[in-house]
């Protein structure tokens, strides 16, 4: 298995809160690795720090074997990264088409401010076709993404990462939220990411969703990894239980 990208002892204080206290991970080329865990665990605040929205306090991550600790976010896209957010943050007066061309003009431009000053060309539009078709937004393209449902801007975060070729996908709960229809139509997307072999960090609290279409799975808790494993490892592991499962027990 060759890694892909590897997170060595990060650390991510605010103030006396280590929201990520000291945590390890290796994500392989074309694996699917989930990360589950309690509210408030850190798993938000890894991606964040991995994502260069935050400087992480201490640790290193390198992606193909090169250091990108601290780069901006703004740099990310460029370094291979395309990440999704657990609020969905459309453009919101744009189609679902243009917000995906926005999202696409990443490796060329700086930002939605030069995407209405330049002109894309007929293959970068291609390719937002493409990725609309893939990830099942054909039929709203043409909507403004203020007047489609929640399901829809869940697909339209992964069309927007998709459309970068990123090296590695990291989705923020994707399916917060959604009805069960809608989960289902995300794990299907995903699963057909993943037969493509695609490398994705999937945070998810939807435990059968997780266990279906992962490979791995890290358990955070208060910042640390209490497990890592197959899914049918960690799921009987008695930490895990105690930790998290017991915890979804309760709701
Ligand atoms: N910018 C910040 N400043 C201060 N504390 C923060 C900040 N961001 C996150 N935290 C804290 O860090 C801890 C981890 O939060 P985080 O959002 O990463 O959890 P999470 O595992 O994603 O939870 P959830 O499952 O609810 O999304 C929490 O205690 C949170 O309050
Ligand atoms: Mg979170």
């Amino acid at each position: 298995m060759e890694e892909l990208m590897k997170i060595e002892g990060l650390k991510m204080y605010f103030g006396g809160l280590k929201a990520i206290d000291g945590f390890d991970l290796t994500v392989n080329k074309g694996e699917t690795l989930g990360i589950i865990g309690p509210n408030g665990a850190g798993k938000t605040t890894l991606f964040n720090a991995i994502c260069g929205v935050y400087k992480p306090t201490a640790g290193k991550v390198t992606l193909e074997g090169k250091e990108i600790t601290g780069t901006p976010a703004y740099k990310m896209a460029k370094m291979g990264f395309a990440r999704t957010f657990q609020i969905s943050k459309p453009l919101r007066g744009l189609t679902i088409f243009d917000n995906v061309l926005a999202a696409a003009g990443v490796h060329d431009y700086t930002g939605i401010g030069s995407y209405f000053h330049k002109s894309h060309t007929p293959e970068v539009e291609q390719k937002v076709e493409e990725v609309i078709y893939e990830t099942g937004l054909a039929g709203v393209a043409n909507k403004k993404a203020s007047d489609v449902s929640l399901g829809y801007l869940r697909r339209l975060e992964i069309a927007r990462a998709l459309v970068t070729d990123p090296k590695l996908i990291l989705l923020d709960e994707p399916c917060a939220g959604l009805s069960n229809f809608a989960i289902n139509e995300i794990t299907d997307l995903i699963l057909h990411l993943k037969e493509q072999k695609r490398s994705i960090v999937l945070i998810e609290h939807n435990l059968p969703l997780t266990m279906k279409v992962c490979d791995r799975i890290t358990v955070l808790s208060y910042g640390k990894k209490i497990c890592e494993g197959t899914p049918e490892y960690v799921k009987n592991d008695k930490q895990v239980i105690e930790a998290y499962l017991g915890e979804e027990d309760k709701d």
